[in-house]
Formats: C-alpha cells, sequence, structure tokens
C-alpha cells in the first residue's frame, strides 16, 4: 500500500531552534553514566572478546571520552565518503538532519560489535536497511560528515575480522537518494559480502526478503527500521518479524506521533503504524500508550522489547529506539546492550554530538 503524508514526515524533522546552555548538557550526560560489567557477568554464557572495546572500561567511564571514543571513526568516516564524493563528476546528495542523528548512529554503531562477535559465528548474517537514506549524513549547522546507517556497518569493523555480514538488502524509495546510496554503497562494500539495493517502498520490499535471505542461505538478520514518519505499516512489520529471522531496531517517532494524534486526516495512517484500528484509537494519543501498544504487539510476534532509548533534541522533541530481538529460552546474550546504551545515551540533547564534533575536529578546546 502507498502512502505519503509529507506534512506527517516534515513535521517529524523540523529544526532546532532551542540549544540548551552547555554545562546544562554536560551535567546531564554526566548523570547519564553507569557502571562496567563484563559480558559474562551479564549473561553468564561466558563470552569473550566484548569488555576491552564494546563494554564500558574503567578507562572509558568519563562520557565525553565514551561519546568521543564513538563519534570520532564515524567522523574519520564520513571524511572518506567525502573524499570519494569529490571523485564523482555529480554532486550526491546527503542525509541533513540535527545533531540528533547522530546518536542513532552511535547506538547502531554500538550494537554492531556483539551483535556480530556472537551471531555471525554462528551463522551467516545479513544487515538490512528498509529506510536507508542516502549513505552520508551531515548533522547539525557545521553538517558533520557520518555514515548513513547503511553505510556504517560497511565501513566501521569492529568485530574479530572473521565476523562479517555476509549480505546486505538496502531499500530506499528516493530515486535520488537511492542512486546516491548505489554509488556510495558499490565503492564501500566490503569485498566478502554481496549487496542486494532496491528502490522501491520499505513496505513492498518486505515482501520480496524471505526469499532473497533464503536463497542467499542467511540464518539470521540484523534490521534497522529508520522511516521519517509513519511510513513502515504495522502489516510490514509482522511480515518481517514472522518470515524473516532477525533483530529489528525500529526508530519510533515518539513525540511526533502524539502531536498530530488529533488530526483526522493522519489518523488513518497512525492506525496503519501501530497496527490498531482507528476506532480502536483514543482521541488524543499519548506516546506512552502508543509505544506500549507497539511493544505489546512486538511481545505478541515473539520479540523480546529490550530497553528503548530515548533520543532527545530542540524543546520536547525525541523518538526512542525500539530495539527487538527474537526471544529464546536462554535470553539473548546481547540484550544487555542496550540497557547500557540507555545508560550512556538515554535523554540526552543532542547538541552535546556537536560540541563533541567540534573537538574532534579540533575546533573547540576541551570540555572540562
Ligand atoms: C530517516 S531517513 C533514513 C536515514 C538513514 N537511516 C540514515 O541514518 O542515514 C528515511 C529515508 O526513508 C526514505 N523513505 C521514505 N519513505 C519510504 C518508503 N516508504 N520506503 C522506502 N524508503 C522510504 C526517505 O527517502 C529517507 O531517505
Amino acid at each position: 500500500m502507498k502512502e505519503k503524508d509529507p506534512f506527517v514526515c516534515a513535521a517529524f524533522h523540523a529544526g532546532s531552534a532551542d540549544p540548551k546552555p552547555v554545562h546544562d548538557l554536560v551535567n546531564r550526560w554526566e548523570g547519564a553514566q553507569g557502571t562496567h560489567h563484563s559480558v559474562a557477568e551479564r549473561t553468564g554464557n561466558g563470552e569473550r572478546g566484548l569488555e576491552e572495546d564494546h563494554w564500558m572500561s574503567p578507562k572509558t567511564s568519563d562520557a565525553h571520552a565514551w561519546v568521543t571514543k564513538h563519534l570520532a571513526p564515524l567522523m574519520k568516516s564520513g571524511d572518506d565518503l567525502e573524499k570519494f564524493d569529490a571523485t564523482l563528476p555529480a554532486r550526491m546528495p546527503s542525509y541533513d538532519k540535527g545533531e540528533w542523528t547522530g546518536f542513532k548512529l552511535i547506538a547502531l554503531k554500538y550494537y554492531l560489535k556483539p551483535y556480530l562477535t556472537i551471531l555471525a559465528r554462528r551463522t551467516k548474517v545479513a544487515y538490512v536497511d528498509f529506510f536507508a537514506g542516502p549513505g552520508l549524513d551531515r548533522i547539525g549547522k557545521r553538517r558533520v560528515e557520518l555514515p548513513g546507517s547503511p553505510l556504517l556497518p560497511m565501513m566501521i569493523q569492529e568485530a574479530p575480522s572473521d565476523r562479517w555480514f555476509s549480505h546486505f538488502f538496502l531499500c530506499e524509495q528516493n530515486p535520488e537518494y537511492f542512486e546516491a546510496l548505489n554509488r556510495r554503497a558499490q565503492a564501500f562494500l566490503p569485498h566478502p559480502s554481496d549487496l542486494t539495493l532496491t528502490c522501491s517502498d520499505a513496505n513492498e520490499f518486505v515482501h520480496q526478503l524471505p526469499a532473497l535471505v533464503a536463497r542467499n542461505g542467511i540464518g539470521h538478520c540484523l534490521v534497522f527500521v529508520d522511516p521519517e514518519g509513519l511510513e513502515w505499516s504495522w502489516a510490514a512489520m509482522r511480515m518481517l518479524a514472522t518470515s524473516v529471522r532477525c533483530d529489528v531496531v525500529i526508530n519510533f517517532p515518539s513525540s511526533g506521533l502524539q502531536r498530530v494524534s488529533t488530526r483526522q486526516d493522519v489518523r488513518p495512517t497512525i492506525s496503519r503504524f501501530l497496527g490498531i484500528p482507528e476506532s480502536e484509537l483514543p482521541d488524543v494519543i499519548d506516546e506512552e500508550w502508543a509505544l506500549n501498544c507497539y511493544r505489546q504487539n512486538l511481545a505478541r510476534l515473539g520479540k523480546d522489547i529490550s530497553t528503548e532509548i530515548r533520543i532527545t533534541d530542540f524543546g520536547a522533541y525525541h523518538y526512542d529506539l525500539i530495539p527487538a530481538v527474537t526471544s529464546t529460552s536462554t535470553g539473548s546474550p546481547w540484550f544487555k546492550t542496550w540497557t547500557d546504551l540507555r545508560k550512556r545515551i538515554d535523554g540526552l540533547h543532542g547538541k552535546y554530538l556537536g560540541i563533541v564534533a567540534q573537538q574532534v575536529d579540533g575546533v573547540l578546546g576541551e570540555i572540562g
């Protein structure tokens, strides 16, 4: 089903106008710290090799070091992408948004290592990005280049070198973005991996995915669902969860959904997104209610929902990253990754990322 509501998309992604004072941002950041536990301690499964780099260690327990550590390699990859773009005959588009975009990329980066370390040892794994964008993001007023969600797992390799995505399935509907994605993905695709690019509606591509996964002998997928607003239907989510073995990370547009919930023209789209008949939607949709419905519906499909991560920006704007992983009798060993990420990121203002990016670029001196 094709359904487009430009207002809904635009409304969720307006620009930032309300920077918080730096000391306030830093205080909130410092207040969000957690403590280190080894993977074995958390899971009891004896997995090795994640402690040093992936999990907080005493060396990196300070927030500033942590965000720098994760942002700097992304910025380096962004530079590499920009250099590649300079070799092309025409200028390619980028996805230009506020600094909050960077936190979602850091969360994705953070999850890749335990996912690959544990799962790619057992089976062939693929990365699926349904709303891929053009492959290069530029964030904030300084337009700091970072690899978009489809390029990030191609360019950042932190798991052991024999653990890799054997296939990338990328979907993007906008033809201009698709062309740019195609160029960039072809250039940065790791040698052992295959690539399937599709220029279509994600809600349609999801029907092709199970056969593609089976044909390529893929045992498990990491799926990133990052629409701009409410473009991902619940029917598509159900199709994905019931036909492909996967962990899914969904960008849930919490505050945007609540804000447009009383608009009669948007309510059919909300109903389609949540998978709840329009007649059963409350008059005003509280975001916690919506999140809870989504969580419960995912649980009915056999998905465990780990802790959501709230990413905040200007005013009351925020979204939640929902990690939905396949339930197993022993639990998922990487499930706790999200609890740790939450301690690091939850409730932080996107502006902080911009400050750290300026430091990495040498524009600012040290904070604190
Ligand atoms: C939030 S952006 C994705 C950004 C990307 N994940 C990143 O981190 O760089 C959403 C993307 O989905 C695309 N899009 C919108 N509706 C779509 C649909 N129904 N199917 C596939 N792609 C769609 C938009 O063109 C846009 O590039």
